[in-house]
């Protein structure tokens, strides 16, 4: 399967992230309100989003630590199918996260191991997202072999494994050959001079390398 095309709105406010989707939202095929948007506009983000776009899979990007079930079961009323924990939480935070909503984004940051991948692999977690976090991309590193390394393994675990953090159009060839779940993209879109005929490039790009 090609891998698919997620937006992430990371706007500010409602208003502009509302912008932002209206010139691309039709493209991609994940939508996700982004924990900036999150934390600024809460779960309103998340029902305006399902209003406008009924058919698209939406993810809120809550890097949710604990309370898994309660936050869980709120973006799931407000119209997410997919939300995000992040890695260190706890198994319980996950699982009772799982019950609530149709998948959980576990998102990798920091000093996560293989032995808890085996371990949220085995509470039932479908879905990672490899990262570069934006203070990692700001302190200058950039995406290399050591990160194809570590998306590969975690391929063959039998994750589906998406990747995100500074993503360019360029960036994706980087990954030919692996078999990613999705592209998870932000500022790369949502900054283009043309956000819909961007987001067309990308499928475009997508197409060539897995079509
Ligand atoms: C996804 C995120 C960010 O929204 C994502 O990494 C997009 O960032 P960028 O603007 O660098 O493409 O936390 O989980």
């Amino acid at each position: 399967m090609r891998p698919l095309l997620q937006v992430a709105l990371d706007n500010n406010t409602l208003s502009d992230a509302l912008k932002s989707i209206s010139l691309l939202g039709d493209v991609v095929d994940v939508i996700e309100a982004g924990t900036i948007l999150c934390l600024q506009e809460g779960m309103e983000a998340v029902r305006c989003l399902r209003a406008l776009y009924p058919e698209k899979t939406i993810l809120a990007d809550t890097k949710c630590a604990d309370a898994g079930g309660t936050v869980a079961k709120n973006c799931k009323v407000a119209g997410a199918d997919w939300m995000t924990v992040i890695c260190s939480a706890t198994i319980p935070t996950m699982k009772a996260a799982l019950k609530e909503i149709d998948d959980l984004q576990v998102e990798l940051y920091g000093d996560w191991t293989y032995d808890h991948a085996r371990q949220w692999k085995e509470a039932g977690l479908s879905q990672v997202v490899y990262h570069q976090s934006r203070d990692a991309l700001l302190a200058g590193e950039t995406w290399g072999q050591k990160d194809l390394e570590k998306v590969q393994k975690l391929i063959e675990m039998g994750f589906k494994v998406s990747v995100t953090g500074g993503l360019e159009l360029d960036t994706l060839k980087l990954f030919k050959g692996m078999d990613i779940y999705c592209f998870i993209a932000g500022r790369s879109l949502r900054d283009a001079e043309c956000p819909k005929k961007e987001a067309q490039r990308w499928q475009e790009e997508i197409l060539k390398i897995w079509g």
